[in-house]
């Protein structure tokens, strides 16, 4: 993978005014009106009270989706990077009106500002092939004017052609790009060999296309499939896994069945499936064969026992080990065993094999932060999907415009 763009670092930014596109969407508590916890947030902190401490930042961002009950404005999340950065951050309920065109005029060096969600504005969200699209929109034409640079950081997000992504004519990668494509690279181009990816939780099915990306472009080794991965490949060769978990695949296996099933028959040898499952027995776990699946007809939560085993022994080979998703419903107490052990594991192998280790997707990171893991494994992604686009070999749209419009 070439990067190819103009990183923050490559320009003077003390006394500049700068806009920073980031992505700080995070699970918000709307009983209690706050955020439970914000990895991302944390990870731009540090990057606010170093680069970016002599700017004018103007920091815009998005919050959910339009209709979606967490959909919020950003006032919770500037009051968090108030409390991350220990200093005051102003918030406009405004994207480019009057309001928040008047706080960025007045914007001085030293000071941050957050405006509204992105996403309030229409345009936002459309697909843009035609990044010329993007720029003509209101959003960029009001707010690129009033700014020395754009710097656009929402890796995240970055497999979105939205608007605030690759829309402005110039623009700037960000610190925290800048990090995760350096980790992400490595494991793109050569990784250090043999290589497990950990494949749960659930978009199965684009898990599924970014393994067989991975075997087919002969980087992967073993792929420890669990989740609903594992259940689209059983019931792809013929096994029924029970309503419940059929369910939620249903879809995804009768538009992609055969290519399911020729790429488990080629790359057989090197998927590991579930030999045991944990279904939820009055709060108690009870272990089950993969063939009880279909008498018990209940959502398998977890991974068993035997198939925890095999999963650790091959980690504790491996010299890269990336995890897209957990094994578990690890936010159901019943369902946290086996992602509990797999994230010691993926620690232990850091530690002793100097295994590179990288979790992504918000859910795993949060349950090694739980777990207080967090800084025992090599990295923690700030991206699930975006991740997940990578190692499937595209090119990210934030990427692609970062190097159509470098400077
Ligand atoms: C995310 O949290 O996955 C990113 O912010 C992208 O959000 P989206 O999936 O709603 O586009
Ligand atoms: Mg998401």
């Amino acid at each position: 993978m070439k990067i190819d763009y103009t990183s923050y670092k490559d320009v003077k930014l003390k006394g500049k005014k700068v806009l920073i596109r980031v992505d700080i969407n995070s699970n918000i508590d709307m009983e209690k009106m706050e955020i439970r916890d914000s990895p991302r947030i944390r990870a731009l902190a540090p990057a606010l009270n170093d680069y970016f401490k002599k700017s004018a930042v103007i920091i815009l961002a998005h919050q959910s989706r339009p209709g979606d009950p967490d959909f919020t404005d950003m006032s919770l999340h500037a009051k968090e990077i108030e409390k991350e950065i220990g200093r005051p951050v102003k918030f406009v309920k405004d994207i480019f009106g009057a309001e928040a065109i008047k706080a960025i005029k007045e914007l001085k060096p030293g000071e941050v500002l957050v405006l509204d969600n992105v996403r309030k504005f229409e345009g936002e969200m459309k697909n843009y092939k035609n990044f010329s699209d993007a720029e003509a929109t209101e959003l960029v034409q009001k707010l690129f004017p009033l700014v020395d640079y754009v710097i656009v950081d929402a890796f995240g997000a970055a497999h979105r052609a939205h608007a605030s992504i690759v829309g402005w004519p110039k623009m700037l990668a960000g610190p925290i790009t800048d990090e995760e494509l350096g980790v992400l690279k490595k494991i793109i181009d050569v990784p250090d060999r043999p290589m497990a990816m950990l494949i749960g939780g659930a978009k199965a099915i684009d898990k599924f296309k970014a393994m067989k990306y991975n075997f087919e472009s002969d980087k992967l080794d073993y792929a420890l499939c669990s989740g609903l991965t594992a259940v689209l490949i059983f019931e792809a060769l013929g096994k029924n896994m029970g309503e419940p978990n059929h369910k939620i695949i249903a879809k995804d296996l009768e538009e992609n069945h055969t290519m399911i099933k020729e790429t488990y028959e080629k790359f057989k040898e090197r998927i590991i499936l579930p030999v045991d499952l944990v279904i939820d027995d009055n709060g108690n776990r009870k272990i089950i064969t993969i063939d009880e699946a279909e008498a018990y007809n209940m959502t398998t939560g977890d991974i068993g026992p035997q198939t925890v085993k095999k999963f650790i022994d091959i980690i504790m080979k491996c010299k890269t080990i990336i995890a897209n998703g957990p094994p578990g419903i690890f936010e159901k107490e019943v369902f946290r065993e086996s992602t509990n052990e797999i994230i010691d594991a993926m620690a232990e192998a850091t530690k002793k094999n100097h295994a590179l280790t990288v979790i992504g997707g918000g859910e795993m990171g949060a349950a090694a932060s739980m777990a207080g893991k967090a800084d025992e494994v090599s990295f923690i992604s700030t991206a699930g999907g975006a991740m997940l686009e990578l190692l499937s070999g595209h090119e990210l749209p934030m990427i692609k415009a970062l190097r159509e419009k470098k400077f």
